[in-house]
């Protein structure tokens, strides 16, 4: 197992990451109060509730269950106060845990609700998928959707600790394992080159789900994103840098509609876009867009997006929450390994960045 740290002064969490972890010696330390609530969802729960479940109550606590249904579109307010109702149902007080298990939608809506119950109560992360382990579960962001937005409501509430177990990676269906790939390419082509060679020459068995690459990955990712979130906790610079992609790949999905394509295809169509853009600046090489090109399609992933009339993809890239002050601001790549967030960019050159990569 590799612990690393998220360093937040008197709220430091550590991250544990490793194969068949075990909860009851790992949490132990982390969880306060005698009453723990389980929020997880109908997919998830009936493949580890009960593991967490029983070894949070060899440790003598208090456990009750909010079992949602699985999906994105259920991360709204109406399942949001189901978790209230729980909470308040099994008579929880002010010093109760609240833990995520599941993938990020899960995470996202316990830990929001663990910020709002009694003005906030504790919050543990088990993340379950590649995506949450990689990325939601790090850094306090939670929220839900709002008709009018995603992720529109929500609150930083940071975690007391984040336990990533690279077995339950087994159950993963694969284009989610992929869209978790996507995260992880991110973060190598934001802010770390060494760590793009290292993908390049091991992407084959973290696609096969080799537990130690697994793991290797998520460590690596992990590290940037705590290192980024400790300089940067309420993005107010730099954490923007972790939305490389997201720009271009908000409209991909915004116009498909959410759902039909997953976050981390979107986003990976996205990361394309902007390294053909920092192409057309003359930041990056046609090599280094081939080689951003290579990466993203062995991992299974989409390298080009349906065809979206330009004024609509426009409009959608508009509504982005990067916009400040009316002003567009992309994340951009000056080399691979080393991004920038931006406004200084060719819009003629970004609109033919999009239409490039379109089918
Ligand atoms: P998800 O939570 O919907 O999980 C994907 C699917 O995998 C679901 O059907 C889920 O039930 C299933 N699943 C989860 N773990 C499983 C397992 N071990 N075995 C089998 N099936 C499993 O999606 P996600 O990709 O984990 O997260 C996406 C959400 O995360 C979005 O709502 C997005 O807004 C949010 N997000 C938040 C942040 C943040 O910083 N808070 C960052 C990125 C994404
Ligand atoms: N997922 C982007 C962030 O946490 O800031």
């Amino acid at each position: 197992m590799q612990t690393l740290y998220v360093e937040l002064g008197e709220r430091r969490y550590p991250i544990f990451i490793g194969s068949d972890l075990n909860p009851q010696s790992l949490l132990a330390p982390y969880i306060h109060g005698q009453q723990v609530m389980i929020v997880s969802n109908e997919t998830v729960a009936p493949l580890y509730l009960e593991h967490y479940q029983q070894s949070i109550q060899a440790l003598g606590k208090t456990v009750a269950t909010c079992i949602l249904p699985d999906g994105e579109k259920y991360k709204n307010s109406e399942h949001l106060n189901l978790i209230f109702d729980a909470l308040l149902q099994a008579g929880f007080n002010r010093d109760c845990t609240v833990l995520a298990l599941g993938g990020g939608v899960i995470g996202d809506m316990a830990g929001f609700a663990s910020a709002c119950f009694q003005r906030g109560v504790y919050f543990i992360q088990v993340p379950t998928t590649l995506l949450s382990q990689v990325d939601s579960s790090v850094g306090g962001k939670t929220g839900i959707n709002h008709p009018l937005g995603k992720n529109m409501i929500g609150a930083f509430q940071q975690p007391q600790v984040v336990l990533a177990d690279m077995s339950q990676l087994d159950t993963l269906p694969d284009r989610e394992l992929s869209a978790g790939l996507s995260e992880v390419i991110k973060y190598a082509l934001l802010g770390d080159s060494g760590f793009l060679v290292w993908l390049e020459q091991n992407m084959d068995g973290l696609v096969q789900r080799d537990a130690h690459l697994l793991a290797e990955a998520v460590y690596r990712s992990c590290a940037h994103k705590a290192r980024i979130v400790a300089n940067d906790e309420k993005e107010q610079g730099e954490r923007a840098l972790l939305n490389l992609g997201h720009t271009f790949g908000h409209a991909i999905e915004s116009y498909l509609g959410y759902g039909e394509w997953l976050h981390g295809e979107a986003v990976a169509v996205g990361m394309i876009m902007a390294a053909d853009l920092s192409h057309r600046m003359g930041w990056l090489s046609a090599d280094d867009v081939q080689r951003t090109k290579n990466i993203i399609l062995r991992a299974n992933l989409p390298v080009v997006c349906p065809k979206i009339p330009l004024d609509q993809f426009l409009s959608y890239m508009s509504h982005d929450k990067k916009v400040l002050n009316g002003q567009l601001r992309l994340v951009l790549m000056k080399q691979l390994g080393k991004a920038v967030i931006t406004k200084e960019f060719d819009v003629e050159l970004m609109k033919q960045a999009i239409l490039a990569n379109q089918r």
